[in-house]
């Protein structure tokens, strides 16, 4: 089994092996005197895993309740959240006891969340279920729900106690889910490792199973330096968020139905190379395209920019955004709004 250290205000492992899903008990156990958990999962990986994982639980000696909602971003609301916490609270969870969020990047969000906040904080494990929570959302402490003016746009930050990562999990991923997570993979090559990103260009979607373990630990590996580096998000870990700042507005503009998060990172990631570093375009394009991934929108500019203006990582009137000029180097830049509205206007 590989393990990464995340030496953040609270430490923790990542544990990373095929098959480990069917040892979560046993690994559980290992970290916790509690021996009562919360399983939160939605009903497509709830279908998949959960009997594993209880079972797995169950032969640890562990107590297990277990919380369904709808798979998808739309669940990731207050309704949802408020509807965990009123499980919880009927489940007779403690400060003690443990949540644990079995599947992608929505269930990861929101039951972190709800061990940010419920008794004003409880233990959780991530064990990601999808190659994009695997590689990104389960791993740094970022916790959020989407509300009406904008995805994550309430949440905070909550380390998780421990994240098991199966890559055989990703193996019943559909095409464009798996696809939808490599344009995070495809980031950190962009971001931090030309070596990653030269092995991404040798092969593709249909193949890329074969360097899935490399891939998934390198990725945590890079994620694990950035925020052990920047915790809360005040300055180098912004370089995580190359291609985010219009591929949310991209999926902002698509209502954030039939537009994965992936394809508005890959779209995003585009459309800022194209303009500050054209020379590095078409290989961007080609790899993103091999992985089935779009490289540019029908959404006007003129429309995506005022999607921007609401980013997250707008502070002092400033917009913050990720330029790579070499494969492996990302620079932060900030601008005011309207400056960076003319730099993009087309
Ligand atoms: N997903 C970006 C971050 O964790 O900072």
């Amino acid at each position: 089994m590989k393990k990464i250290n995340v030496n953040t205000s609270t430490p923790y492992e990542v544990l990373i092996e095929r098959g480990s899903i069917k040892k979560s008990g046993e690994l559980i156990a290992g970290i916790t005197k509690s021996r009562k958990v919360a399983i939160i999962t939605d009903d497509i990986v709830g279908s998949l895993y959960a009997e594993t994982v209880t079972d797995s639980l169950k032969d640890n000696g562990f107590e297990c309740t277990m919380f369904t909602f709808p798979n998808g971003e739309q669940s990731k609301n207050l309704s949802v959240l408020g509807q965990i916490f009123d499980f919880l609270c009927e489940s007779g969870i403690t400060r003690s006891d443990m949540l644990i969020a079995l599947g992608g990047g929505v269930v990861g969000d929101i039951t972190g969340f709800a061990a940010a906040s419920y008794l004003r904080g409880v233990d959780f494990v991530q064990i990601p279920t999808t190659l994009l929570a695997q590689v990104d959302s389960s791993v740094g402490g970022k916790t959020a729900i989407d509300i009406s003016g904008g995805k994550n746009l309430v949440g905070a930050f909550k380390q998780p106690a421990l994240v098991i990562c199966d890559s055989d999990t990703l193996k019943t991923l559909t095409a464009e889910n798996l696809s939808c997570g490599m344009a995070e993979v495809i980031k950190y090559g962009m971001i931090r490792d030309r070596d990653l990103f030269e092995k991404l260009e040798c092969h593709n979607l249909e193949n890329v199973h074969e360097i899935m373990d490399d891939i998934v630990y390198t990725c945590i590996d890079i994620k694990r330096d950035v925020v052990e580096n920047d915790e809360f998000d005040k300055g180098e870990r912004m370089i995580l968020n190359f291609g985010h700042t219009l591929g949310h507005a991209i999926e902002g503009w698509h209502n954030y139905t039939d537009y994965t998060h992936g394809m508005g990172v890959a779209v995003g990631m585009c459309l800022i190379t194209n303009k500050f570093a054209p020379e590095l375009s078409e290989r961007l394009k080609k790899c993103l395209t091999a992985y089935k991934l779009p490289t540019d929108t029908e959404a006007p500019m003129a429309e995506l920019l005022p999607y921007c203006s609401k980013d997250k990582k707008r502070a002092y009137g400033n917009i913050s955004y990720i330029v790579c000029k070499t494969i492996g180097v990302a620079e932060i830049r900030k601008s005011t709004v309207s400056e960076f509205e003319k730099f993009m206007e087309v």
